[in-house]
């Protein structure tokens, strides 16, 4: 029996309207199970948690889910602030920011492919030194996997599932944190970086799936700087550049939009996206005469395919 048009067209709607998910064995964190001593409502508004590294101290702030279960291990995802920045600002939107990058709310909606079941994320937002990430001897990275450590203690952490997004300087360090910890982070964002100012530390050439994102108008931190970045995790990630069809970059001026190239052929589990926009410097691009910025659910759509 042929299946009716209609009904036909809305199926292969369904199906590519969805990435495949990637699929690996969830590693609960040892704070699974535990009733969180250190992480409460306020560490994720008000109260950062504090730590010390490199003799220096350092402030965090952790926004649990809404109703944080302390059986099911959650994404944890770092949103880093730009230069001049603060970890308050990407919490409550100041300064350019959409709270926490846009990503709660995506994130509150997401199901596990496999079981339907919701599956939310923990959100943390450090403050860079000198409202920056100048990464000095690697110290940046360091303090990002001390609160990976604490944090994981205090909560249940899918630890095969860690993420960082941020823009500017936050996307430099993110960039880093690809470089610096390899296997122990899942994807990066980076939204408009550079990969000089945090650097990249090794290991450096471990595959890490990858998501950048430019304006080709940015004249604070120049796209060369960006699809830098991007080609370093094509490399790493082993991407086939005969598969890939590569989407040319909106001209300068033109209106166009945003464009998108999916790389072709990278190893199991290693994507790289890379979408290149007509505008400037900002965290928060348009198009179209929306009024709302197309970035959380491109960030979003990246990070949840990993399961
Ligand atoms: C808590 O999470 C576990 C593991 O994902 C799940 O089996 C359980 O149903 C959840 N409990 C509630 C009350 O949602």
């Amino acid at each position: 029996m042929a299946l009716p048009t209609f009904l036909f067209q809305a199926l292969l709607l369904l199906l590519t309207a969805f990435i495949a998910p990637i699929q690996a064995a969830a590693k609960a964190s040892s704070g699974c199970g535990k009733a969180p001593q250190r992480v409460t409502a306020a560490s994720g508004t008000t109260t950062p948690l504090t730590t010390t590294v490199n003799s220096k101290k350092r402030e965090y702030f952790v926004k649990l889910p809404a109703s944080y279960n302390n059986t099911h291990p959650y994404r944890l995802v770092f949103t880093l602030h730009a230069l001049q920045g603060t970890a308050s600002q990407v919490i409550n939107g100041q300064g350019g920011y959409i709270p926490w990058y846009g990503l709660p709310p995506l994130s509150a909606k997401t199901t596990a492919a496999s079981s339907g079941t919701p599956d939310d994320s923990i959100f943390v937002a450090p403050n860079g030194l000198n409202n920056g990430w100048a990464n000095t001897a690697g110290e940046d990275v360091t303090f990002i996997r001390t609160v990976m450590s604490e944090v994981e203690a205090d909560l249940c952490v899918d630890q095969t599932r860690r993420f960082s997004t941020g823009f500017s300087y936050g996307a430099a360090m993110s960039y880093a944190l690809a470089c610096g910890l390899g296997k122990d982070i899942r994807a990066v964002a980076a939204l408009s970086g550079n990969p000089q100012i945090s650097g990249c530390a090794s290991p450096a050439s471990e595959p890490v799936a990858y998501y950048g994102q430019h304006g080709v108008a940015d004249t604070v931190l120049p796209i060369d700087g960006g699809r830098e970045m991007r080609d370093r995790f094509v490399r790493n990630n082993g991407c086939d550049m005969d598969k890939t069809k590569v989407v040319k970059e909106p001209v300068k001026g033109s209106g166009q939009g945003r464009t998108k190239t999916v790389y072709e052929g990278c190893k199991e589990g290693k994507p790289v996206v890379w979408v290149a926009f007509d505008g400037p410097h900002t965290p928060t691009p348009t198009e179209g005469g929306e009024k709302d910025s197309w970035v959380p659910e491109e960030t979003w759509e990246f990070f949840r395919q990993f399961q």
